[in-house]
């Protein structure tokens, strides 16, 4: 089915300046970018978006590193989106991440690991309502 998932390209690929590339891989794959927009999270943004992780040991890391430099953020449309941008993006941890993915590519640890993607069908409504709160989502 045809879906939209939440992609965020994260301060250290931003700097990397490989936005272009990592857009490249999204539209290889039949990916296509539908709203995107470049944001400096506020503190409160980042850990609003994060709210799930908020009793993780690692959420202060995961803030302070989302908030240490613009970010690109942007919904995906396409077969299968969801599933097919944690596919591009690879294992969380880089040093897991099979070989061609984004963060084999691109990321250097598991807090500046490139992308963000949703994890699933209410994650990406969710995550694309938070950032782009005009746009309809229709999950079916
Ligand atoms: P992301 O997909 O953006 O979702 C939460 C982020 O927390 C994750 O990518 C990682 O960058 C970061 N993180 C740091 N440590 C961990 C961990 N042990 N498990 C999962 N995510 C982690």
């Amino acid at each position: 089915a045809i879906e939209r998932t939440l992609s965020i390209i994260k301060p250290d690929a931003v700097a990397k300046n490989v936005i272009g590339q990592i857009y490249s891989r999204f539209e290889n794959a039949g990916l296509k970018v539908i709203a995107a927009k470049m944001v400096h999270l506020s503190e409160v943004e980042a850990g609003q978006f994060y709210a799930v992780h908020k009793e993780r040991p690692f959420f202060k890391d995961l803030v302070s590193f989302m908030i240490s430099g613009p970010v690109m953020i942007q919904a995906l449309e396409g077969e299968n989106a969801i599933l097919t941008n944690r596919e591009l993006m690879g294992a969380t941890d880089p040093s897991k991440a099979e070989k061609g993915t984004i963060r084999a590519d691109f990321a250097q640890s598991i807090d500046a690991n490139a992308v963000h993607g949703s994890d699933g069908a209410d994650t990406a409504a969710a995550e694309i309502a938070f950032f782009f709160p005009g746009m309809q989502v229709y999950t079916r």
